[in-house]
């Protein structure tokens, strides 16, 4: 396994966004679990296709089009690879984790009846609520959420009791967006399993750092978007079953999608275009398989070794400011921090950050429930990712320490 250490700044030459000067500072970027930065190697495949063959696919005989397809098509199967997938045509290309989301959630309201349960857990962000809050009200189902304890960590006993009969669709995040945790899906999914209910693990915030297994966790749906992998925004896949990908209804109706039109009848195009209506972010869809080779050729363990010391050196460094308390203090989990100081509001730590030149995340992350339970606003939100340094970490700190001898 590689040592990133030693090829660090060898790395950051690849984001040339690393370079520059935010208020006239240099850029410490920290809102990976945002955004991710975008490197070179990338932005050249989305500068190539515009140059070179920009076409639309699957619909031309012209050499344009065909080769646009032969990239897009590619990368369906870098994705595939990347997640252990067993079939192509079982990675559907969505604009990210939300729409992912909201495709398996359309497609159960005609499956569910009134009474059946929906899980949750407390921990989700409001893409992975809201679908489902609004397939109950049309579905007549009942939400149903796991609880998690201070640490910010599913209480599993409850979880278990919480199954039953009445249980079809089980969603929980892999990762929290806002804490870091890593959740024990590998548990969530079995136990569901043996109830009977599909299970849907949404990975956006897992994917930049742990490679899934899709087949070996024996997941039904898993999502991830290109955005937070070192790809472009508004690309994202939804990993399905086979036999789910075909029990499911098209989210969208439209050109692609379709086997045969005429005004009495239409009959819906094979996997997986029967969910793909409409031209596709085609370039975009080509760079997300671009960010993958991107991450492999720096190795997903390294890159979570890396983190993870990373982690851990800015946990250290953070916990020693008076007054800074962590929420997500799980034992596992990702390269996020999520803080607040006592007497300040976050937005206030974020607002003298950025003057410093550290982007951060303020406020509630999408994530209100999260707030709910701890009783605050919101946290400030400093999240690692492998191109970032602990002297990076060095300048968070300074900067923290000021903002709160400013503010307080
Ligand atoms: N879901 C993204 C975040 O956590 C936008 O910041």
């Amino acid at each position: 396994m590689k040592d990133l250490g030693k090829d660090i700044q060898k790395i950051r030459k690849d984001f040339p966004i690393l370079q520059r000067q935010v208020n006239g500072q240099t850029l410490v970027y920290l809102d990976n679990a945002a955004t991710s930065q975008t490197p070179q190697q990338v932005i050249d495949v989305i500068v190539d296709y515009y140059h070179g063959y920009n076409a639309n696919i699957h619909r031309g005989v012209h050499t344009l089009s065909q080769e646009a397809t032969d990239a897009y098509e590619e990368a369906r199967k870098k994705i595939q690879s990347h997640f252990s997938i067993g079939k192509p045509h079982e990675v559907i290309f969505t604009s990210g984790t939300t729409h992912s989301i909201n495709m398996v959630a359309n497609g159960f309201a005609s499956l569910l009846k009134e009474g059946d349960e929906i899980l949750v857990s407390a921990m989700e962000h409001h893409s992975n609520i809201v679908p489902w809050q609004m397939l109950c009200e049309k579905t007549g189902g009942t939400l149903k959420v796991i609880p998690m304890n201070e640490n910010g960590e599913l209480v599993m006993e409850e979880f278990h009791n919480l199954l039953s009969d009445k249980t079809k669709l089980v969603f929980c995040n892999h990762v929290s967006n806002a804490l870091g945790t890593i959740n024990p899906i590998e548990e969530i999914i079995d136990a569901a399993h043996n109830v009977g209910a599909a299970v849907l693990i949404d990975g956006a915030q897992a994917a930049p750092h742990i490679k899934a297994d899709v087949q070996a966790l024996n997941v039904d749906f898993y999502t991830a978007s290109a955005h937070k992998m070192c790809g472009p925004t508004g690309v994202g896949m939804l990993y399905g079953k086979e036999e789910w990908l075909q029990k499911l209804p098209p989210y969208q109706g439209g050109g692609e999608m379709i086997a045969e039109v005429t005004f009495e009848k239409t009959t819906y195009a094979d996997l997986p275009h029967k969910f793909e209506a409409g031209t596709p972010n085609i370039c975009g869809g080509i760079a997300f398989g671009a960010a993958l080779d991107y991450l492999n050729s720096i190795g997903m363990e390294a890159i979570a070794q890396y983190e993870s010391d990373l982690l851990e050196y800015a946990t250290e460094q953070l916990l020693s400011i008076e007054g800074l308390r962590i929420y997500g203090t799980a034992e596992d989990k990702t390269s996020v921090i999520s803080f607040n100081i006592e007497g300040i509001h976050p937005y206030d730590i974020g607002t003298i950050l950025d003057k410093l030149g550290i982007a951060v995340r303020t406020g509630h992350h999408c994530a209100q429930p999260i707030m709910d339970f701890y009783g605050i606003p919101g946290t400030v939100r400093a999240s690692f990712s492998f191109y970032n340094t602990k002297e990076e970490v060095d300048v968070l700190v300074a900067g923290v320490k000021r903002a709160r001898n400013m503010l307080l």
